[in-house]
């Protein structure tokens, strides 16, 4: 294992500059450097911070799974810098991976296609697909630039942890893990990318994510399927082994709840220290429990997008707070929801 901690190196960029500040392009170099002898770093991205590696290197991605404590089953997200990167490292580049790519590329989603023969069988689990994804973020596509080699990168946290998004957030999970931290301040989106399987006709969305199915279906012209976990039989375990029931979990128990004020006061009633995740702030049994000690209420904010970016960085602080539960009141059941909703319910999936 790498070090004892890690060194979190600042990376400013000002939008308005086309090359980076000394200070960062340095960084780069460094973090570049230790990618090519095989090592981990911690990177940004649009989505949520990344634990990466050298893709073509097994040995070196090896160690992102023994990082995690990640299952050898559940493949890697492949980073490229550009179209024609991700292209090299497919057998083949269906229609709906092209569409995908020119429309939203650099962008929150992942296509998953025929896998190339440079990819290591450890990146894909030894599948025959691979799963690909230019991220929107100047930090992430120059250091894969700089190493010279796409990044292997799941998110930066242990497994079935909550997903980093800050460097601060890799420290507390990963700290001990990574030799190199880049800090490319906090995630714009904040949840993971949508994932779609573009080898099937029509694609399927293994994972909802920041882009919507409205948005992916309107560029490949057709309708696209969801890969719901209610299927999930053998072919969803096959298709999208990273889908486990219990997944983005925070340490203290969290529930989700229609009536999370009620169920708040039932827990503050029975002692236990609880923290209130709603967008209700000013509903009356909400504010009816202001005065309760043993209660923090986080207020979130009406609109997904926003939700989700807050949403992991919510959960990291409530961690901290030594709380018995964490009751999040159910987000509506509506498409624009599904992101936030997939998150929350494998968050509060009890461990086996
Ligand atoms: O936004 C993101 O996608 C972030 C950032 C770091 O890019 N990455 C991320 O990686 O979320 P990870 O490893 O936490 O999630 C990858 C997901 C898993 O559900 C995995 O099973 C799925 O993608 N996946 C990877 N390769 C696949 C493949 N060949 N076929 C189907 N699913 C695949
Ligand atoms: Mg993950």
């Amino acid at each position: 294992m790498a070090r004892t901690l890690p060194d979190i190196l600042r990376c400013d960029w000002p939008v308005e500059e086309t090359t980076p500040p000394p200070a960062t392009a340095q960084a780069l170099e460094r973090a570049a450097a230790i990618l090519r002898h095989g090592g981990l770093v911690a990177i940004p991205t649009e989505t949520v911070y990344g634990l990466a590696a050298d893709a073509l290197d097994a040995e070196a991605v090896a160690g992102i799974f023994r990082a995690k404590g990640r299952p050898a089953s559940n493949p890697l997200i492949v980073h490229v810098s550009d179209a024609a990167m991700a292209r090299s490292l497919a057998a083949s580049w269906p229609a709906a991976a092209a569409a995908i790519a020119a429309r939203f590329w650099p962008g929150p989603v992942t296509v998953v296609v025929p896998r190339g023969p440079r990819i290591p069988d450890i990146v894909t689990a030894g599948g025959p697909t691979v799963a690909l994804r230019c991220p929107d973020h100047r930090l992430a596509r120059r250091l894969i630039e700089t190493a010279g080699t796409p990044l292997a990168a799941p998110s930066a946290n242990r497994s079935e942890a909550v997903s980093p998004t800050t460097a601060h957030h890799v420290l507390a999970g990963l700290g001990d893990r990574v030799a190199l931290i880049l800090d490319g301040g906090p995630c714009g989106q904040g949840i993971e990318s949508t994932v779609v399987d573009c080898t099937t006709v029509p694609p399927r969305i293994l994972r909802p994510g920041p882009l919507s199915r409205a948005a992916i279906e309107a560029v490949v012209g057709g309708s696209v399927e969801w890969l719901a976990a209610a299927d999930s039989g053998t072919d969803h375990a096959v298709r999208s082994p990273g889908q486990q029931p219990r997944h983005y979990a925070p340490r203290t128990p969290l529930e989700l709840s229609a009536e999370a004020a009620r169920r708040g006061a039932e827990l503050l009633d029975s002692g236990s220290r609880v923290g209130l995740v709603t967008t209700a702030v000013d509903d009356p049994a909400t504010r009816a429990l202001a005065s309760r000690r043993e209660l923090v209420v986080v207020p979130m904010p009406n609109d997904p997008a926003a939700y989700a970016r807050l949403l992991y960085a919510t959960l990291h602080a409530l961690d901290q707070r030594a709380l018995d539960r964490i009751v999040v009141a159910t987000p509506p059941d509506t498409e624009a929801w599904q992101a936030v909703r997939d998150r929350l319910v494998r968050a509060a999936t009890p461990p086996l």
